[in-house]
C-alpha cells in the first residue's frame, strides 16, 4: 500500500495578518507549479486560522490548529476547543507538541484526551512524540517514544484518520537532525507498534518526521522508509522554502 504523503507547516507563535502575504505566495507557487504529491497543511496561530483556511482553499492547502482543549466548550478562559477550530475551517490539529508538553506540562493522558476531542469534532489529530537529547544519549529514545505513543494515541485511532509526528526534541529549531538510519529505525519501530495495536489503520497511518526539516535535507529525509511526510517549523514560514520541501516528496 502506498500512503499519500503529508507536509504540515507549524507556524508556532509566529504570524500576524501580514503573514497571509506569504501564504498567498505559497498558494501561487502551488497553483502555477506541478501538482504536489503531498497533502499540504498550514497550522497558523488561531487568530488568523479562518483567513488561512479561506485563502489556502484556493490552492488546496488545508488548515490546522496547533492545540485544542479536551472539552468541547465551557469555563476555560483562553482555551480553544476542537469544534471551534473546525468551525474556523481547520481539518487538522496538532496535539502534544513537545513545546506544549514542556511549556504547559501536558501529559500523555491529556494529549490522548485532546486527540479524542479532535476526533470527536471531526478533525484529524497530529499526535507528537519524541525524546530529549539526554534520553537519546542514554539509549532510551525508542523506549521513551514507545511509551509516549502507547499513552498518547487513543483507541479511536483504530477507526479514524490519525497522524503521528516523530520529533526528536533536540532536533527542533537546532539545525541538527538524526541520521537517516536513526530516523528509519525509529519510524520502523513506531510503524511496528501502531500495526500491532491497530491492525486496520496501523499499517497505513501516516508517520511524519519533524525537527530541522529544511530545503537542503528534505529530499533525503522524506525518502526514508516509513517517513510519510513532515512537520515543519521554521522552514514553513517562508513560502519559497516550504514549497521546496513540499516539492521534495
Ligand atoms: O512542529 C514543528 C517542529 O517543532 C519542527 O520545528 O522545523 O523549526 O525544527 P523546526
Amino acid at each position: 500500500t502506498t500512503i499519500s504523503p503529508l507536509i504540515a507547516g507549524n507556524w508556532k507563535m509566529n504570524g500576524l495578518r501580514g503573514s497571509l502575504d506569504e501564504l498567498a505566495s505559497l498558494a501561487h507557487m502551488l497553483i502555477s507549479g506541478e501538482n504536489p504529491r503531498a497533502i499540504v497543511v498550514i497550522c497558523p496561530p488561531a487568530t488568523i486560522l479562518s483567513e488561512v483556511a479561506q485563502l489556502g482553499a484556493t490552492a488546496g492547502i488545508q488548515a490546522g490548529g496547533q492545540d485544542c482543549h479536551t472539552q468541547a466548550q465551557g469555563a476555560h478562559t483562553g482555551d480553544i476547543s476542537a469544534s471551534m477550530l473546525a468551525d474556523a475551517g481547520a481539518q487538522y490539529v496538532i496535539v502534544g507538541h513537545s513545546e506544549r508538553r514542556a511549556d504547559h506540562g501536558e501529559t500523555d493522558d491529556q494529549v490522548r484526551a485532546k486527540a479524542e476531542a479532535a476526533i470527536g469534532a471531526g478533525l484529524k489529530p497530529i499526535i507528537c512524540v519524541g525524546e530529549t537529547e539526554a534520553q537519546r544519549d542514554s539509549g532510551e529514545a525508542e523506549a521513551v517514544v514507545a511509551a509516549q505513543l502507547a499513552a498518547s494515541v487513543p483507541e479511536a485511532a483504530n477507526f479514524h484518520d490519525v497522524i503521528v509526528a516523530y520529533e526528536p526534541i533536540w532536533a527542533i529549531g537546532t539545525g541538527r537532525t538524526p541520521t537517516n538510519e536513526d530516523i528509519a529505525r525509529m519510524h520502523g519501530a513506531i510503524r511496528q507498534q501502531l500495526s500491532a495495536r491497530f491492525p486496520e489503520q496501523g499499517p497505513t497511518m501516516r508517520i511524519l518526521y519533524g525537527g530541522s526539516l529544511k530545503p537542503q535535507n528534505a529530499r533525503e529525509i522524506l525518502a526514508v522508509e516509513n517517513v510519510n511526510g513532515g512537520l515543519v517549523g521554521g522552514a514553513s514560514l517562508l513560502a519559497k522554502d516550504f514549497y521546496t520541501i513540499i516539492s521534495a516528496v
